[in-house]
Formats: structure tokens, C-alpha cells, sequence
């Protein structure tokens, strides 16, 4: 006998390599970020400072970050083919984007991003065996979770490496274990949401439009 295992959650492990001069760039901008809002958001002593409660929710319109899009867009279109899906049918927008700071002692509980179709995440700096990982829970509806019995590895741990890009569906839980590195931790995280092209041809059920077609209430 053997068993077949069905219906895996698919997680998109990859890597974008930056210049050094791009690097520099990203890290200058991180550094400033964290000087300027390092008051803003500790969790007991810790710092942990996340983009998107603090102002910055789209740094990918910014010049030291506009050149990943166009990374983070092939590895969208590859992740999603290599699941099957035909991309030339969707666009693609970054809906958000914010960067992710962690001190000593920083974590992030645990979530799900309920407002976009997939998420990413992409490693500017962690050192190797400073925690600060991200662990992926299966759904509480997975099939096997809702059996009476206790099974082990219904959580996945990613330990991050620089450059590492993580992408996967937003409605998948994660967390970040703490972080006890000396130095900041930064990553930035990316919402993005899968529409249809402007010119709809074909059928169009359970697609999302493209935002050119939507009609604005109350203006
Ligand atoms: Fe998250």
C-alpha cells in the first residue's frame, strides 16, 4: 500500500539578488525608517516595527525599491504556472508593500493577510541562527485538523536567508518566532492581488476585475 498525499499548500521558495549599490540603497532607507520610527511600536521592550501600521504601505512606488518589482513579478508568474494556472489570463498588482523591522526580542504574531490573494516576503538582512523564523500553519479546516487525534507537522518553518523570497496564499496563517539577533532584522512584505486584464474577452466568474473598471461610490 502507499498513501497519496492530495492537495498541498504550495509556498514559493526563491532568491533575488541585489547590487551592492541597490542593496545599500535598500538598507540606507531601512535604517532611516527605523530611526525615525523606532518609538512607535515595541512589544514589551522589543522593537518591531511593521511599515504598514506606521504610514508606509506601498515602499515599492520608492527608487530603492521599484527595481523588485519586476523581479517579484517573475517569480509571481512562475509560482503560479508551476501550480497550473494560465497567467497570461491575470494581471497582477502590488496592493501593498511595507518594511518589516525586528529588534532584539521582536516576533510577530500570529496571522493571515485576509485583504489580498497572495503575500510575499523578501530578506533584506538576517543572520543565520538568530530566530526570526516565519512558521506556516495548515488551515484549521485542513481535513486533517478536524480529526480527533493530535498529528504532528501541521506547521512548516522557513528559516530566512538573505535574499530569500517567500511567496504564498494570503490566507494562509504565519508567524515570526522571536528574534534575538544583535542587529536589525529587515524584511519587506508584499500583498498582491490577481485581476483580470482591462480587455475582459472570455468568461469572467469568480475573477477579480481589473481596478481600471471599477466604479467609484460617493465621490
Ligand atoms: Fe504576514
Amino acid at each position: 500500500m502507499h498513501i497519496d498525499a492530495w492537495f498541498a499548500t504550495p509556498i514559493y521558495n526563491g532568491e533575488i539578488v541585489p547590487t551592492k549599490e541597490q542593496k545599500n540603497k535598500i538598507e540606507r532607507y531601512f535604517y532611516k525608517y527605523t530611526q525615525e520610527n523606532g518609538d512607535k511600536i515595541f512589544i514589551g521592550n522589543s522593537l518591531n516595527i511593521t511599515g504598514d501600521v506606521t504610514g508606509q504601505h506601498q515602499i515599492s512606488e520608492l527608487e530603492e525599491f521599484e527595481w523588485i518589482n519586476e523581479h517579484l513579478y517573475g517569480h509571481i508568474d512562475n509560482y503560479l504556472r508551476a501550480i497550473g494556472v494560465n497567467t497570461s489570463k491575470y494581471k497582477f498588482y502590488i496592493q501593498k508593500s511595507w518594511p518589516v523591522i525586528c529588534d532584539e526580542g521582536g516576533g510577530v504574531a500570529p496571522h493571515a493577510h485576509m485583504n489580498s490573494h497572495l503575500s510575499a516576503v523578501f530578506y533584506i538582512r538576517c543572520g543565520p541562527d538568530n530566530g526570526g523564523d516565519i512558521i506556516f500553519t495548515s488551515s484549521p479546516d485542513h481535513p486533517l485538523n478536524v480529526l480527533p487525534v493530535h498529528i504532528p507537522n501541521t506547521n512548516v518553518k522557513y528559516t530566512p536567508t538573505e535574499n530569500q523570497l517567500l511567496i504564498f496564499p494570503s490566507s494562509l496563517r504565519h508567524k515570526v518566532t522571536e528574534f534575538y539577533g544583535k542587529d536589525f532584522r529587515f524584511s519587506i512584505s508584499y500583498d498582491i492581488m490577481i485581476t483580470t486584464h482591462i480587455n475582459i474577452n472570455s468568461d469572467s466568474e469568480s475573477d477579480v476585475s481589473n481596478p481600471d473598471l471599477w466604479v467609484s461610490l460617493g465621490d
